[in-house]
């Protein structure tokens, strides 16, 4: 070895190596392995010589350097010459990075100048490795503190672990602080449909990937979906990716519910909602009909009702119009418990006619909220016809209404087939319907109604056990309707 070492520094007039005393040595077999290592290695970087001997190289060397240590070699070899230094990054013993000025020297057979490893000969850089490394940690805190401000989540991982995550991304992973990110693993948060092309694809990747569409667990288990921009990089030294992460649930929601009022607001859906609306009413009207003709003299109030329906049927026509093109509706102070019991008379003998029996429990307390008669009817109408399709066995149906502050909460609860978790999400979508007759129509009318009225729907439903509509509305202030 030192025979070599002396035809070397012969052969090469280089300053460099004549200059590193003691000398720091290192072998290299062709693939970049350790072959042997000079006892100073110990003085120079903490490792023991043995400890080095078998390991590769590359895993001493900051990975960029270490890249340009290839380039610089495979240069060397190409144009048959045998040496070259630069200046590299070299992890010691406690995991620091220290600059080294590496002179290599590539060791050739005498016979064919066959490649038979390398030399290094290192020598340390004090003075500009602490420059450099105050400078590095002062960029680094810059970068801290701008990523930190941001408004878009930024992660950053090294192998699988999370190293760093910003401000912002406490919110999209909806965790209390950024300890519960930091130290983590990324597939901890990565849903586990993207684990493998993360392993293949992205991990591996030179370049900037995205972006892409990724869907993510918060620390809670919610998801959440999300663009992303894969951006290699170096953290501490470390090869590292650099995530960009937006969360668009909110946007792909608002696209899902473009694309529905698109379809709403075509004419033939308009035609559908009408003649949904007619349906009910017409229903009523043939009832009452059949029994009128086997019953011709009694029951003249049944005319009334005939009459009233029949204008219910004009106004509806009028009021579906709204929900196309909405304009400015009559709106007023409406008794609740009137106006259901006037809903439940139209939809009894329906309800009577399949065995189910409608149990109302109202507060002995007025209770009066502020809106549109019509569309409020309407609510009621959808619900409970929906409940008496949904039990062709018979039944009871309850209509419960309560006080509850400055609101009024009125459930309709029925013992049908229940809604099964998979449709759930769809209820009050457009055209959504289980039912051979259905149109879908009937949920989303009644969804967009008591939205207009500053209201609320929830829906909580058990297959085979049934469901629970509650429709939350605001009670009438009559301080404020004074004061309009
Ligand atoms: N009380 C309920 N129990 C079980 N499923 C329900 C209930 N209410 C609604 N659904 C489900 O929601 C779907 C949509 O209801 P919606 O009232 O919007 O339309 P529809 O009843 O199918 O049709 P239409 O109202 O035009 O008759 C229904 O087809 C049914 O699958
Ligand atoms: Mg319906």
């Amino acid at each position: 070895m030192q025979d070599r070492l002396t035809m070397f520094t012969h052969n090469n007039k280089q300053s460099f190596l004549l200059t590193a005393n003691p000398p720091y040595l290192l072998r290299l077999t062709n693939d970049g392995y350790i072959t042997y290592a000079s006892i100073y290695i110990h003085e120079l970087l903490g490792y023991h010589q043995n400890e080095v001997v078998q390991t590769s190289f590359k895993d001493y060397c900051y990975f960029r350097d270490y890249d340009h240590f290839i380039q610089k070699l495979e240069s060397v070899i190409a144009t048959n010459e045998d040496y070259f230094e630069l200046e590299m990054r070299i992890r010691n013993k406690t995991g620091k990075f220290q600059y080294m000025q590496v002179a290599a020297t590539v060791l050739r057979s005498s016979f064919h100048r066959k490649i038979e490893g390398i030399l290094l000969i290192m020598r340390e850089t004090t003075v500009q490795e602490s420059e450099l490394e105050v400078l590095y940690n002062e960029k680094l805190g810059q970068y801290e503190a701008l990523v930190n401000h941001l408004l878009e989540a930024v992660v950053i991982v090294c192998g699988e672990k999370i190293v760093f995550a910003n401000q912002a991304s406490t919110c999209l992973f909806k965790a209390n602080h950024v300890k519960e990110i930091i130290g983590k693993s990324i597939y901890d948060f990565l849903h586990s449909a993207h684990y493998e092309i993360w392993k293949s694809e992205y991990m591996k990747s030179a370049q900037t990937v995205g972006p892409m569409e990724f869907v993510w667990k918060t620390v809670c288990g919610n998801t959440f979906q999300s663009e992303v921009m894969i951006i290699p990089t170096n953290y501490k030294g470390e090869q590292a990716f650099q995530l960009l992460i937006r969360d668009v649930t909110e946007r792909k929601k608002t696209e899902r519910t473009l694309i529905e009022a698109e379809k709403l607001s075509m004419a033939g859906q308009l035609a559908a909602g009408i003649a949904h609306e007619i349906r009910n009413p017409l229903t009523a009207l043939k009832g009452f009909l059949q029994l009128m003709k086997l019953d011709l003299k009694t029951k003249s109030d049944y005319w009334d009702i005939m009459e009233s329906e029949l204008e219910r049927i004009e106004t509806i026509s009028n009021e579906l119009l709204f929900l196309a093109k909405p304009r400015s509706t009559e709106l007023k102070p409406i008794s609740l418990k009137k106006l259901i019991q006037e809903v439940s008379l139209l939809l009894e003998t329906q309800a009577i006619m399949h065995n189910i029996i409608i149990n109302k429990h109202f507060p002995n307390e007025e209770i009066v909220i502020y809106g549109n008669e019509v569309q409020i009817k309407q609510v009621f109408v959808n619900l409970i016809k929906n409940a008496i399709e949904v039990m062709p066995n018979g039944g009871h149906i309850f209509i419960n209404m309560e006080k509850d502050g400055g609101f009024v909460n009125i459930s309709v609860i029925d013992q049908g087939c229940g809604i099964p978790e998979e449709h759930l999400e769809k209820i009050g979508q457009p055209f959504f319907s289980t039912k051979k007759e259905g149109t879908g129509l009937g949920l989303m009318i009644t969804y967009n109604i008591v939205q207009n009225h500053h209201g609320t729907i929830s829906v909580s439903s058990q297959v085979n056990v049934g469901t629970t509509f509650t429709i939350t509305l605001p009670l009438f202030d009559e301080t404020q309707y004074i004061a309009k």
